[in-house]
């Protein structure tokens, strides 16, 4: 399977924060804003896979900064990393306000996604080919987070996380 630069399935989802969206506070309820980060992670995983692809995982998201009424919110995703059939995806958020005219980073977070078949059974996705630094840095720190993840989904024993052990036991040697 040939593989694919993260240019070609970066992805920008953009929404004005309306009241319906809010909660008491007029601010953007941190319900929606991740349901909208996984929408444009989904979006992003769908177009590097060419095919449906799910929400495995979310790694931790911290809302440290309100997103108010009106504000204009900017979701960026990228595919960082393509695995078997599962693949990590960067989000980063950012909001506006028209009259401040200044763009804040608010959030960002790792989803794993992972692309089906046709009968919805899990199945292998193209490669990813990172060219700029920051893609590559992100690439190559990929696997840590995997295996961390991994192990607190309870799904990779700890004695299993090659990676992890290399950073924390190699440095010990
Ligand atoms: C995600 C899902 C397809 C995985 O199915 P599964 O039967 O566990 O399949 P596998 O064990 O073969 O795992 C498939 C891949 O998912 C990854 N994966 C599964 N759970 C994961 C988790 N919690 N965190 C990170 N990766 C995970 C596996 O590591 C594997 O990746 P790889 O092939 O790149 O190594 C399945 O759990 C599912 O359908 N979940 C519901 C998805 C959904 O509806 N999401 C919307 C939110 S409700």
């Amino acid at each position: 399977m040939q593989g694919k630069k993260v240019s070609e399935s970066f992805t920008t989802f953009t929404q004005i924060v309306m009241p319906n969206d809010t909660n008491s506070m007029n601010n953007l309820m941190g319900g929606n804003l991740l349901r909208w980060m996984d929408i444009a992670c989904g979006i992003c995983g769908g177009k590097h896979a060419n095919r449906l692809v799910v929400t495995a995982a979310v790694d931790n998201v911290s809302f440290s900064r309100p997103i108010k009424i009106g504000d204009v919110v900017t979701i960026n995703a990228q595919v960082t990393r393509v695995f078997n059939t599962s693949m990590e995806i960067f989000v980063d958020v950012y909001k506006e306000n028209y009259r401040q005219r200044e763009k804040v980073k608010c959030n960002e977070a790792y989803y794993t996604f992972v692309a089906l078949d046709d009968d919805g059974r899990p199945v292998e996705c193209c490669e990813l080919i990172p060219e700029t630094d920051e893609e590559k840095h992100r690439y190559e720190r990929a696997l840590r987070r995997r295996e961390l993840r991994l192990i607190l989904a309870g799904r990779m024993k700890p004695e299993d996380a090659k990676e992890l052990k290399e950073i924390f036991l190699g440095e010990m040697k």
